[in-house]
């Protein structure tokens, strides 16, 4: 998919000379243009959001164009996710009609949202298909070359932010989408050499099988004992300014789950390429982080392995050593995430991390318990997980605190060992992933993010149901928050 150029151009919207041009309306109000205007009275273009209606106009160079009027609600109940919603809703309108130039007439505030709204919309991922685009429509060939956000008072950065960041959203889908034959764990390392090399301020350090055992991570190295691809722990540190504390974003990449010697069943089992997702989010938000030049300091840490059966995998009752000195029964096999994430969070406290967020599609558990509209978050300081729920608000990636309690807590101890990664039966088991992963962040406020059901498989109308990159938005966020940025 060629790159859409975006840019923001504060003179008046109808000077545009876009194919395209998209007029919002709003709830009880009139447009300014009769003919357009009457297009509304006629009933034929709606106010309701997420709805489009299709006229045309004289161009002012002359000739006609199209104009799509954007149904955007309630004025006063605008705000950036309806913005996003509304933008995929043009965007596949505008895709339908075969538009190559589009021009937003931007209501105040959500210039970004809507630019985030189209580029997540107009998204594929056919890299594979010997045809390009959707084989079953009709739609023209070609697609969007250009989006315009115009408007009287508009903030350039507010867009191009929007841009960087849905740009960074849709790398982590395509890791995401790339089979794990190709995105294997060296193959993310080499991703992760690529942003860095974009950026002088990012540094990157891989650590391999070798130096992972060797550094006492005995549960990420149990993880990776049964697979013949070389595990990497990728660590990516940005120094952009000393502003708010010094982060630690650490996200699970698995870049195949089996289950390992405790074997998942066949079905769907192909979607566990995807559980990379939280460690695809985190690299590529530091992309986005870095190209935005926030003056924070962030350091990543992306363990990634394939979790695989083999005559040389952990077997269930093994017990291991983690990087912090715990010891961990493993009991069970396909409870890798947890057994990564340990090592990699006690690492990212050995940097001197001040605040950590780590996104993984831990449990299945979580999926039954919130669907993919929230993602599930723990945490071990209400403060800390206040500063996510903002941000997630504001992002729309929606995330919901679920309880940590020292019963809970119970359930994870071992019988043989201080830990067991998978206690018996299935109580509470996303939160009790969590209780185990606490154990790693010593006093360090945390959040724990499950994207299970939020990663892929979704509803909502700017990303789909495929692979969604959910979390770069709320990593960049939370970064912006740290610089103190409004
Ligand atoms: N990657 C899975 C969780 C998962 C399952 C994500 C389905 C998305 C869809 C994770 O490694 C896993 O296998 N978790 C187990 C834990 C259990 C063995 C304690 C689970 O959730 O069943
Ligand atoms: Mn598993
Ligand atoms: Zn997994």
């Amino acid at each position: 998919m060629p790159d859409i150029t975006v840019n923001a151009r504060s003179g008046a919207p109808e000077e545009t000379s876009a194919d395209t041009r998209v007029v919002a309306l709003f709830e009880g109000e009139e447009l300014a243009d009769a003919q357009l205007q009457e297009l509304v009275s006629l009933g034929e273009a709606k106010p309701g959001l997420g709805k489009v209606a299709t006229d045309r106009e004289d161009a002012p160079g002359g000739g006609r164009r199209r104009v799509l009027i954007a149904g955007l609600g309630k004025r006063e109940e605008l705000d950036s996710e309806k913005a996003r919603v509304a933008a995929a809703a043009v965007a596949g309108k505008a895709k339908e009609l075969g538009s190559v130039s589009l021009s937003w007439a931007a209501p105040d505030g959500v210039a970004g949202a809507l630019v985030e709204g189209t580029l997540l919309k107009l998204y594929s991922f056919d890299r594979f298909k010997s045809k390009k685009g959707d084989s079953d429509s009709d739609e023209p060939e070609g697609g969007l070359e250009s989006l315009e956000i115009a408007g009287p008072d508009l903030d350039p950065d507010e867009v191009e932010r929007g841009r960087v960041v849905a740009a960074a959203q849709n790398a982590a889908r395509d890791l995401q989408n790339l089979p794990s034959n190709v995105a294997d764990p060296t193959f993310l390392a080499g991703r992760a050499e690529e942003i860095a090399a974009g950026h002088d301020d990012l540094e990157l350090e891989v650590l391999d099988r070798d130096s992972i055992a060797a550094h006492g991570m005995g549960a990420f190295t149990a993880v990776a004992k049964g697979t013949d691809n070389e595990p990497r722990l990728i660590v990516l540190r940005y120094r952009g300014g000393e502003n708010g504390p010094h982060l630690g974003f650490v996200g699970k990449a698995v870049t195949f789950d089996t289950g390992g010697i405790s074997l998942k069943p066949g079905a769907k089992m192909s979607e566990m390429k995807f559980d990379m997702s939280g460690g695809a989010a985190v690299l590529e938000a530091m992309d986005a982080i870095a190209s935005l030049r926030l003056p924070v300091t962030v350091t990543a840490v992306v363990p990634a392995t394939e979790n695989m059966p083999s005559g040389h995998a952990t077997k269930p009752g093994d017990i291991v050593t983690a990087l912090n000195g715990k010891t961990i029964e493993i009991n069970n096999t396909d409870a890798e995430g947890r057994l990564i994430l340990a090592d990699s969070l006690a690492y990212a406290v050995e940097h001197g991390v001040e605040r950590i967020v780590n996104l993984a599609t831990l449990t299945g558990a979580i999926i039954i318990a919130l669907g993919s509209t929230h993602a599930g978050l723990f945490s071990n300081d209400d403060d800390w997980v206040g500063e996510v729920e903002e941000a997630c608000k504001g992002t729309g990636e929606l995330g919901w605190r679920l309880p940590l309690h020292s019963e809970y807590a119970d359930l994870v101890k071992g019988k043989y060992a201080d830990l067991d990664n998978a206690p018996e039966g299935r109580k509470a088991s996303s939160i009790t992933a969590a209780e185990f992963l606490k154990n790693f962040v010593g006093e360090v406020p945390w959040v724990h993010i499950d994207i299970a059901g939020t990663a892929w498989g979704g509803t909502r109308p700017y990303v789909g149901s495929g692979a969604s990159g959910f979390g770069v938005r709320t990593l960049v966020e939370l970064a912006r928050r740290a610089a103190g940025r409004p």
